[in-house]
């Protein structure tokens, strides 16, 4: 290995003000994955076709992102994660184009399909005004050359690449055949024979500088708060930590894995969060295939294993994978899966074309433009993931521990699975099931632990059940549609089935302690005099009045 760059290293020290958010911040956060080329357009058009197959680009931009910020905050979302952002090859091959942004060929420029700085910096705004978090998709792992068939041992033209322009700067060509081989899924290459990924050499210091350098200006040129870092699993282990510490705050990388110890000692070694495929395997299972055990386990043996399942990111689909309704198009099944989505540990991620019910295959048939659906926010799963988003928040106000409490496994039935989150007496119940919207009417007795005698409220139908003398509640289950409970007494506040919404943070609400207190479901609220004094926005039966 030739010497590259000379003490770059020092340089590093001049961009120490980046603005990523920490873990526990975005723990409280909900995020909606974007994938920027078929999310919106610049001219607004909800007719304008995009073949997957074809795999070309088929418009999206930063500025069309910006113009559907109301559809993506009126479900809840206060995190947007958006496609990698540089510039990628141009060019076709069988399958298509970079539209996706994972082709990388120069970090110091932007993909000029997505828009220009302006357009990125004014997005990164556009989020912020809104008290929104940008996540940034990341690949640090390779570069990306398009051979077109010939033989990648032989065709890469190193040079083309900014700034790693030799060859000196990537690990020898060999392709991975062996993908459980963690070694040679970080030394190979990945790609295929039209497109290989030529595979960065991230222990090397100067390669390492390079992308530390250009991973802080950029998150502090455009605000990021957090990354996503593509194809982790590939990335040489002891950067990934070195990148991790370095850069700081949240960033979760993907290293698609159902094995719960891999994944965990992923998390407890070298990165803070990671999506959790083990769950979601286990998720897909009970609510595709109808078994239950799997995911009750899954829940179980994550939290044994890795030192926070709270930071890793709870989804139901991605880029990346089938969707759910490709498994199956029942509802009242992709209602089930994404309130465990939404209600379990970790940060949710929701992605684009979920709450439409989109049903591509595996990619690139799971890219749907989401501009075709016509943003449509009168669905059945959009407001579904607003109501979840709300008692989710809600429930945090309630109690500021409980993003960093475990869920609990309480029942499981050969049919249901029933979960709680948070502490006694405030804890969020679900009961789930996987018999789908053709089951017939029946009742779940469940032991839950709130106190007896007391009332719960389900917030996805709005009514009131009393918790028996003996703390057990009874569970009428319709048409395989999931339950979620909150103790009624503390649903003023939520937003939900009538109860006002609120946005200060106050665990006090019902106790008599706080300056402000809640009457009842009307929406009335007495303030107190000492309460006059702070600005408050309370958004009551449709009015927002501001003290
Ligand atoms: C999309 O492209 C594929 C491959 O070129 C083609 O077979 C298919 O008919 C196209 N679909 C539409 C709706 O045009
Ligand atoms: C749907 O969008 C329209 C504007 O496009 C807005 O007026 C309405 O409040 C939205 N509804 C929901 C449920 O978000
Ligand atoms: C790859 O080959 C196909 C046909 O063999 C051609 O149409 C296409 O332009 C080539 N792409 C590039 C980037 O050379
Ligand atoms: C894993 O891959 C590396 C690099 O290709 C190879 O040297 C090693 O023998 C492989 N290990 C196993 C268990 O196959
Ligand atoms: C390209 O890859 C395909 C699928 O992996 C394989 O069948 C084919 O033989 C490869 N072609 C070349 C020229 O290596
Ligand atoms: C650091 O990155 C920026 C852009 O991200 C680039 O303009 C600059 O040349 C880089 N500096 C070094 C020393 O590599
Ligand atoms: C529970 O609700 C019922 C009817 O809605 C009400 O009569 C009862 O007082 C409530 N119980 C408690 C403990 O709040
Ligand atoms: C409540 O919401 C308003 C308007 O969205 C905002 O200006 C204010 O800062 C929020 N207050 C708190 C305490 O979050």
């Amino acid at each position: 290995m030739r010497h590259l760059i000379g003490g770059l290293v020092g340089t590093l020290c001049l961009f120490d003000a980046v603005s990523a958010a920490s873990i526990s911040e975005w723990k409280t956060r909900s995020v909606y994955q974007t994938m920027t080329d078929r999310f919106a357009r610049t001219d607004g058009s909800t007719t304008s076709p995009c073949n997957t197959t074809t795999g070309l680009y088929c418009g999206g931009t930063w500025q069309g992102t910006i113009d559907k910020l109301d559809y993506i905050q009126g479900m809840g979302f206060d995190a947007v994660m958006i496609s990698p952002i540089i510039e990628n090859l141009e060019g076709r091959v069988e399958y298509g184009e970079a539209y996706h942004g994972y082709w990388p060929l120069d970090l110091y420029s932007l993909n000029s399909h997505f828009g220009t700085s302006q357009d990125l910096l004014d997005l990164s705004q556009a989020l912020h005004d809104r008290g929104m978090y940008l996540m940034m998709d990341t690949v640090i792992n390779n570069m990306a050359y398009i051979t077109n068939g010939s033989n990648p041992a032989t065709s890469i033209d190193y040079s083309i690449f900014t700034p790693f322009n030799n060859e000196d700067y990537f690990h020898p060509y060999c392709p991975i055949v062996d993908w459980t081989n963690y070694t040679q899924a970080q030394l190979c290459q990945t790609g295929d024979n039209q497109t290989t990924l030529p595979d960065l050499f991230t222990e090397h210091e100067d390669v390492q500088s390079l992308l530390l350098n250009w991973t802080l200006n950029t998150m502090s040129t455009y605000s990021i708060d957090g990354l996503r870092i593509d194809a982790a699993k590939s990335v040489t282990p002891s950067f990934l930590r070195k990148y991790q510490d370095q850069i700081g705050g949240f960033m979760t990388g993907e290293v698609m894995e159902s094995s719960v110890d891999i994944v965990c000692d992923y998390q407890n070694e070298y990165i803070g969060s990671l999506p959790n495929y083990p769950v979601y395997y286990a998720m897909l299972k009970a609510f595709t295939e109808g078994i239950t055990s799997d995911l009750a386990l899954a829940v179980n043996n994550m939290k044994a294993a890795c030192s926070d399942v709270n930071a890793l990111v709870s989804f139901s689909e991605n880029h990346d994978v089938q969707r759910f309704a490709s498994f199956t198009d029942d509802m009242s099944l992709a209602k089930n899966a994404i309130t465990f989505t939404m209600l379990f540990d970790g940060v949710p991620f929701i992605y684009q074309g979920q709450e439409q019910h989109l049903d591509g295959s595996f990619p690139p048939a799971n890219r749907e433009a989401v501009w075709l659906s016509d943003y449509n926010n009168g669905t059945e799963l959009y407001s579904l993931i607003a109501t979840l988003n709300k008692i989710r928040k809600h429930a945090y106000r309630m109690d500021k521990s409980y993003v960093d409490q475990q869920t609990l496994n309480i029942y499981q039935g050969g049919s249901e699975l029933g979960f709680r989150k948070g502490i006694e007496g405030r804890q969020v119940i679900m009961l789930l099931s996987t018999q789908g919207v053709s089951a017939k009417p029946y009742d779940v007795n469940l032991w839950v632990s709130y106190n007896a005698g007391v009332n719960v409220t389900e917030v996805l139908n709005c009514k009131t059940y009393l918790v028996d003398g003996d703390g057990d509640l009874t569970v009428d289950m319709v048409e395989g549609l999931p339950r979620v409970f909150f103790p009624t007494e503390l649903m003023e506040g939520s937003g939900l089935c009538g109860y006002s919404s609120i946005n200060l943070t106050f665990a006090d609400i019902m106790t008599g302690g706080g300056s402000l207190k809640a009457s009842s479901a009307t929406g009335r609220i007495h303030i107190s005099p000492q309460a006059l004094g702070l600005t408050l926005f309370l958004t009551l039966m449709g009015f927002t009045i501001l003290f």
